[in-house]
């Protein structure tokens, strides 16, 4: 009898207490309703609590950068919480470096809302949209490398500055990803957005849009990016890519040519072989329409082609010192492999730039 009075008074405690962890976790993981305040009140916002800042912020169209989907592995989603996100976490410290530890700069994926928070987000950022956008063609430049045109349906205009990026959504097993792409058209190019793509191989991405067909539907974020093209006419252009990092140079030089007829710019353009080169005889008719754009491509490892070649050899880095002239006030944009970056840096710094006339983005 004992024995059977004590299961009943066991059972029934570890019932009661069960439901009293439950009531407890539902009061303690249910925060509410949260204020989320932009840049000291510009955008105030009411979001549900309990969701992380990246996925409040989507939910209000607010399309921060992400490249991983919020897994907190591509570092891409800060944004400065001046209040409310509670201590770091040790998942978004690889990501920062200390100035921005410093300056409360957070992994917008990593930071859960349970209380009123307050962060500060560029206005850049605040007017990017998302895109509904039509496939309207695809050409294969080299063997891994595409070109995707896509015309804007939804909104149907994009104000962009060349060097801008988006962040088109790719299917993945475990849901929509975005990758970020620079954006190829002219900023004068207002209804559409072309995109120059290299094939990674398992990259999903760049394996989604080398399979898109005209009249596919596309959506992407954007645009993105800090570039700003220096207003001074007498401010000469220097663009440095290699492979895909061609992308942002055709957006440069045609939006310069249309605002800056008589501009200098100088495009030195590194491929391995002959098979690499692309848009070469299109840069070389636009030279003839204006003179003061100079196009040099250089092959790498030319062996085998010289005959066939009319153009520079060696490593693109070389073409630069040779034909840059030091003291001339210019403004530099590289785009490629970080070894490229880091000798084309160093050569314009002997040229005479100053490091923040110099961007690149590395790839
Ligand atoms: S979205 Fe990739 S780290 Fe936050």
């Amino acid at each position: 009898m004992l024995y059977v009075w004590s299961v009943v008074c066991f059972g029934g405690l570890t019932m009661s207490l069960a439901a009293l962890l439950m009531a407890a976790a539902r009061v303690l993981v249910n925060y509410g309703q949260c204020k989320l305040d932009i840049n000291a009140g510009e955008k105030p916002l009411d979001v549900e609590g309990g969701q992380t800042l990246l996925a409040a912020l989507y939910a209000n169209e607010i399309f921060i950068p992400s490249a991983c989907g919020g897994k907190g592995s591509c570092g891409h989603c800060k944004i400065t919480v001046t209040a409310g996100g509670g201590p770091i976490l040790p998942t978004e410290l690889p990501y920062l470096v200390r100035k921005e530890v410093r300056s409360n700069v957070r992994l917008a994926c990593q930071v859960k809302i349970r209380e009123d928070i307050f962060v500060r987000i560029p206005s850049d950022l605040l007017n990017v949209r998302m895109f509904d956008a039509t496939v309207e063609s695809t050409t294969q430049l080299t063997h891994d490398i595409k070109e995707i045109r896509m015309k804007l349906d939804d909104p149907d205009e994009i104000s962009q500055r060349p060097g801008q990026y988006v962040q088109v959504q790719a299917p993945s097993p475990e849901g929509p990803v975005f990758r970020a792409y620079s954006i190829s058209s002219a900023a004068h190019d207002r209804n559409a957005v072309e995109l120059v793509v290299r094939l990674v191989p398992g990259g999903i991405g760049s394996t989604y849009l080398h399979s898109v067909s005209p009249g596919d539907r596309v959506n992407f974020t954007g645009p993105y990016g800090e570039f700003y093209l220096s207003e001074d006419p007498s401010t000469e252009i220097v663009c440095v890519g290699g492979g895909c990092g061609m992308a942002p140079m055709k957006n440069i030089i045609y939006t310069l040519y249309d605002r800056w007829p008589e501009r200098t710019c100088w495009l030195f353009f590194g491929c391995r072989t002959t098979a690499d080169v692309f848009y070469l005889d299109q840069f070389r008719k636009l030279a003839e329409e204006f003179p003061n754009l100079r196009v040099i491509y250089a092959l790498s490892e030319p062996d085998g082609e010289v005959e066939k070649w009319n153009g520079e050899t060696g490593f693109v880095h070389l073409s630069v010192d040779k034909h840059l002239e030091p003291g001339v006030a210019r403004q530099a944009f590289l785009c490629g492999p970080p070894p490229m970056i880091d000798a084309v840096t160093q050569v314009l710094g002997a040229k005479g730039l100053r490091p923040e006339d110099i961007f690149y983005d590395k790839f």
